[in-house]
């Protein structure tokens, strides 16, 4: 690696982030407010899923907010999910909420999230916070691009009138971070070009990205001929590839061959510990937000 290379550290500043929303919380106790409730809603037993929101209930309990698990058969009725919904929405006690995804093929996800109180809606996914994220007004971002903007902050890397190339154009992570890199904001004042399945000569494009976010789920498919010198790379892919060599029996794969290409960055991000902690993060934040109804009032 050349000394000047910055490996992200994404375990330790979700660390550092987490003992100051605990802090926040003290603080709200001392005070004689209610601690930040997160709940979940969770369907089927989808194992990513299960992990997921393990983890979620876990990092609630670190922080001291207050947690709830909501959890459904797979063959629960789509009325059934929207009823409890209705109820999590009116009950004063959850400041937010998430469902988790994927749900069974039955229940439409749409009409899942479109039912979610968007002032509850701590995942950012209703259609008025992507609205609100759209116009630059206060909302929730969702978890994953917010854990990006984060890290950026954190490490104070300069993005205004940078390149930013993105790739991936999903709903979750690569549509909102083309947007919010292309804010007037810090992080954000990019120009930004948002790469996908149907871009011809991708490499045209990667390679004259100055930061490069990469969330498109396909194992180690960016290599060192597609970046440019000093480039910051921001890697969101996240796959479990078999390795016999392992006890679990697989390793986790970004999308970046990683090895090859970090000798070339100014900053990049490992797979695992680089993205992936911050999400969690990010969800608490919205969280506290909602219990302090910093964004709608
Ligand atoms: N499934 C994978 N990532 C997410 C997420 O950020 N939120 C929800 N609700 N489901 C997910």
């Amino acid at each position: 690696m050349p000394p000047n290379m910055i490996l992200i550290d994404g375990k330790a500043v979700a660390s550092f982030f987490k003992s100051q929303i605990a802090n926040e919380v003290n603080k709200m106790k001392k005070q004689g407010m209610k601690v930040p409730h997160l709940a979940a809603v969770l369907v089927g037993n989808n194992g990513s899923s299960e992990t997921y929101v393990a983890n979620k209930v876990k990092a609630c309990e670190l922080v001291g907010f207050e947690s709830s698990l909501f959890r459904f058969d797979d063959d629960v009725s789509e009325n059934e999910l929207l009823e409890k919904i209705k109820e999590i929405n009116a009950n004063d006690a959850i400041d937010g909420y998430i469902v988790q995804l994927p749900l069974p093929k039955h229940i439409s996800v749409d009409k899942i999230i479109n039912s979610i109180k968007p002032s509850k809606d701590v995942d950012g996914f209703h259609p008025e916070n992507t609205g609100r994220m759209v116009k630059n007004l206060p909302c929730y971002i969702a978890a994953t691009p917010f854990g990006i903007l984060k890290l950026l902050e954190y490490y104070k890397i300069e993005t205004k009138g940078k390149h930013c190339v993105v790739v991936g154009r999903s709903n979750i992570v690569g549509s909102p971070i083309s947007i919010l890199m292309a804010r007037d904001g810090n992080p954000g004042n990019c120009t930004v070009t948002l790469c996908h399945s149907k871009t011809e000569k991708l490499i045209d494009h990667t390679a004259k990205a100055d930061i490069l976010i990469v969330a498109l789920g396909k194992p180690e498919f960016i290599t060192a001929d597609m970046i440019k010198d000093g480039a910051v790379v921001i890697d969101v892919g996240l796959t479990r590839m078999p390795n016999a060599n392992k006890k679990s029996g697989f390793e986790l794969k970004g999308d970046v061959k990683f090895d090859e290409v970090a000798p070339k960055c100014s900053f990049i991000t490992p797979v695992p510990g680089g993205v992936g902690p911050m999400t969690i993060v990010a969800l608490l934040e919205n969280t506290l937000k909602a219990a302090r109804k910093e964004v709608y009032f």
